[in-house]
């Protein structure tokens, strides 16, 4: 059982966190795979029945993406909107994302205290990412808890970001070993 992780950075090059992060993953090539997005599909003509071909032959899939507007970055709302297709992932026939974990690795370029109601952002990071375990639950999967790292503008320091990639490995196998674990 191994670990699908569609990474969607628009500029992967210039990027600190999610560039580690990619690095820590590549040390697991038996148990994790790497999609990235940006660089399958530079004129966002997503090939749709590949990208569910892939998604079918995981049960455990984390996207990961640095936070845009409390967003995803566009690609991967492009990605939703099209790979997540009636008769496939919704409808009385659309069933193949169903029991599936789905996880999120996230950047976050603010401060952790910032996203709480009393912080600059008001909101949490669980109300932020409510329209993706709104769709998790619309095709029948599970949304994991998220990861994160916060203040990854600007404030995080190289250590912290080391640590993340660690914590962030962890949460991958966390989930996959439950996984494993289960009853088939
Ligand atoms: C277009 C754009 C929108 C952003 N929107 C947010 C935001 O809504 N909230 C936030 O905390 N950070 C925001 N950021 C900061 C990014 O989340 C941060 O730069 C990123 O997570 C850093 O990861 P990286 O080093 O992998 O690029 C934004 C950055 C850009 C470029």
């Amino acid at each position: 059982m191994k670990t699908l992780v569609i990474l969607a950075h628009p500029n992967l090059e210039n990027s600190r966190v999610n560039q580690r992060w990619k690095e820590e993953l590549q040390q697991y090539p038996n148990d994790i795979t790497i999609h990235e997005i940006y660089k399958e599909y530079p004129d966002w003509i997503i090939d749709v029945p590949r990208e569910q071909n892939l998604m079918e032959a995981y049960d455990h899939v984390i996207f990961q993406f640095p936070l845009y507007w409390y967003s995803y970055p566009p690609l991967l709302k492009k990605w939703f909107d099209d790979v997540l297709a009636y008769g496939w992932a919704y409808g009385s026939k659309g069933d193949k994302l169903k029991g599936k974990k789905l996880g999120l690795a996230i950047s976050i370029g603010d401060k952790k205290e910032n996203y709480q109601p009393e912080g600059s952002v008001s909101f949490t990071v669980d109300e932020v990412i409510a329209p993706f375990k709104a769709s998790a639950k619309h095709v029948g999967a599970e949304a994991l808890p998220y990861l994160a790292v916060f203040g990854a503008s600007f404030q995080a320091s190289d250590e912290e970001i080391n640590t993340s990639a660690k914590e962030y490995i962890k949460y991958i196998f966390k989930y996959q070993r439950q996984y494993n674990s289960m009853p088939i």
